[in-house]
């Protein structure tokens, strides 16, 4: 399985149960940015893709599995960390910390912002959701990410959720593969896995 990076935060806790089921399987997971994760598809080099953008206008089956919201992050100490209804305009004047291109999370940030004709201020690019939680944290900006990053550190106080109108952003994990590959059983087990477990 090839998986984009911010599916460090679910994927190996899901690969537990399925490995208790199926104890014979052994398991390969890379985990990579989703610009590396397409190069590994268009080489066909694993069983199955889980990303949270599929790209467009390639022969793939797509099939989400798991509700993937984006939330606006800021510092807690921040004053829109106290306010209700923020309009999505109020980010004009925030700087923005961005994941590198390359990264799903960096498109759908990027799209949010041309959607909304709001002009995006990149005060710094990090190579991680973590360092960008803790550039957050240490005031830096604020950041679009995904919810489950949260999920391994729900005790962090520094950072806040800001109630930004329209936000969280709904989107899914998908789980793709090329159409004209026939899953292998293994590949098959993973698939109905999720489909019943997730
Ligand atoms: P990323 O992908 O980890 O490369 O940012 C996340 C996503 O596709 O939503």
């Amino acid at each position: 399985i090839a998986a984009v990076t911010t599916t460090k935060y679910f994927m190996p806790r899901l690969l537990g149960p399925f490995c208790s089921q199926y104890p014979g399987i052994d398991i390969a997971l890379e985990v990579v940015n989703r610009d590396r994760l397409l190069e590994r598809l268009a080489r066909n080099q694993d069983d199955l893709y889980v990303m949270g953008v599929p790209p467009e206008g390639l022969d793939i089956e797509r099939e989400p599995f798991m509700e993937n919201p984006l939330v606006v992050l800021g510092p807690a100490s921040h004053p829109l960390a106290r306010r209700k209804r923020i309009p999505f305009a109020a980010l004009a004047n925030e700087p923005v910390i961005v994941r590198a291109r390359g990264s799903g999370t960096r498109l759908t940030v990027e799209r949010a912002f041309q959607e909304r004709n709001v002009p995006l201020q990149i005060r710094m690019e990090l190579g991680s959701n973590e360092a960008i939680k803790q550039a957050v944290a240490g005031g830096l900006g604020l950041a679009l990410l995904s919810q489950r990053t949260l999920s391994l550190d729900p005790g962090q106080t520094d950072v806040a959720i800001l109630k930004v109108e329209g936000f969280p952003i709904m989107r899914s994990w998908y789980v793709v593969r090329p159409r004209d590959k026939q899953p292998s059983v293994v590949a098959n087990a993973f698939l109905d896995f999720l489909r019943t477990h997730v």
